[in-house]
């Protein structure tokens, strides 16, 4: 069964949308034809136009990646002091907040949506708070509602590290367009990408030159440099990319919005299984397919064994940031961002997922859990068996 079962070449957990060959030379024949490989080239000010116009940004500037960009926008900030976000995250929103000298303080996560707890942020404001940096994870929105109100109420800086939500809506709104800055990767793994890419979308005008000047070595003018800045910029190969593929964006939702229906009909009946249901109000981008297992043993079980079946889920995001080995945080001040981490798999998701592979994907799962149902019996009855025997 297992063997009929399996995979002739590799599922992996996401796959990189790569245009029509053709379509990627024809669009970088101009690179020959300008000669201009980077620095704001001409590819470039088109791709920014564009995305522009697709995430219905006030402002948008372009950088060679997702946590570039992140930390430049932080390096936006100008006072020093402490950054409230959350632990269930990719390493960078950490690791950008560190870099740029801020201390991290970390709220705990909702236990439907996995994203900031709204309801705990504002008992951890103090007269040192900066920012708070809210992730909208695997693309499900925060509450942007509540949190403008505390931004406002405050007076603290949003940014919103939004890497998974590239195309997502709320209530008919565009997702960049809430908080004061919102950050979108264009990574070959995401929704949507320029190879490597980042964009941040924001309303205050006056950041265009600042963001300009930080991502090329602080230089002003060709004979003033007036930041410490670094080298951020996105070149016109990864422009060309972006171009190509945004193209495509809106088809490559809706093919993703079918796998994961799909997913949703055959996974909801299997016993163990927790699905992320998405809001009613949420135009999503379907950017990863998500599930929580009963417990961790169960977890690690399933992605195991799937290997079997050369099938690579992910635990992502585990560990959780405020479990690394390069910090010293304590997960236990977050219980619920510890239960989830402890239970997360992301299965395969990307456009090109045809519906037989989700079908029998959902098939694995389901004998491989079925199993583990078995041996997890199995293990209770002997541990009965043994206390049974043990004397009294
Ligand atoms: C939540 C989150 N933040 C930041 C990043 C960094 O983006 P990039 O890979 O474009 O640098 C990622 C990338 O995977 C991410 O998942």
């Amino acid at each position: 069964m297992g063997e009929q079962l399996k995979f002739p070449k590799p599922i992996h957990v996401t796959k990189p949308k790569l245009p029509k060959f053709e379509e990627y030379t024809d669009k970088i024949k101009d690179i020959w034809e300008n000669n201009w490989l980077t620095n704001d080239g001409p590819l470039h000010e088109e791709f920014k136009t564009n995305l522009k116009d697709y995430l219905g940004a006030s402002e948008v500037e372009l950088f060679t990646n997702g946590h570039l960009a992140l930390e430049l926008a932080l390096k936006t900030l100008e006072v020093k002091g402490e950054i409230i976000t959350t632990p269930f995250t990719f390493a960078s929103t950490i690791h950008a907040i560190k870099n740029t000298g801020f201390r991290t303080v970390f709220c705990d996560i909702e236990s439907n949506t996995f994203n900031i707890d709204v309801k705990q942020i504002e008992q951890l404001i103090t007269e040192k708070t900066r920012a708070i940096v809210a992730v909208h994870v695997f693309g499900n929105p925060c509450d942007v509602v509540e949190l403008d109100r505390i931004s406002r109420d405050y007076g603290i800086p949003l940014i919103y590290d939004a890497a998974h939500a590239f195309g997502v809506k709320v209530d008919g709104n565009y997702i960049g367009e809430y908080g004061d800055v919102s950050m979108f990767s264009m990574h070959a793994t995401k929704v949507f990408h320029s190879i490597e890419g980042g964009v941040l979308c924001y309303k205050r005008k006056d950041l265009t030159k600042l963001l300009k000047a930080l991502k090329n070595f602080g230089i002003t003018s060709s004979e003033t440099v007036d930041y410490i800045g670094i080298n951020a910029k996105m070149n016109e190969f990864q422009a060309a990319m972006g171009l190509v593929n945004l193209k495509e964006i809106d088809q490559d939702i809706l093919k993703r919005k079918e796998v994961y229906h799909l997913y949703e009909k055959h996974l909801s009946e299997i016993p163990g299984i927790n699905l992320v249901r998405i809001n009613r109000n949420v135009q999503h981008n379907y950017s990863y397919f998500p599930i929580l297992l009963e417990n961790l043993n169960m977890r690690d079980y399933l992605n195991e064994v799937l290997k079997e079946y050369n099938l690579f889920t992910r635990k992502y995001f585990y560990p959780l940031c405020n479990d690394f080995g390069c910090y010293s945080f304590n997960s236990n001040e977050t219980p619920v961002a510890v239960y989830v981490s402890d239970r997360i798999l992301a299965l395969p998701m990307y456009s090109e997922l045809t519906s037989d592979e989700v079908k029998q994907i959902c098939t694995i799962i389901k004998i491989v859990l079925e199993d583990y149902h078995v041996q997890d019996n199995n293990r209770m009855t002997n541990q009965v068996g043994e206390l049974s025997n043990e004397p009294v």
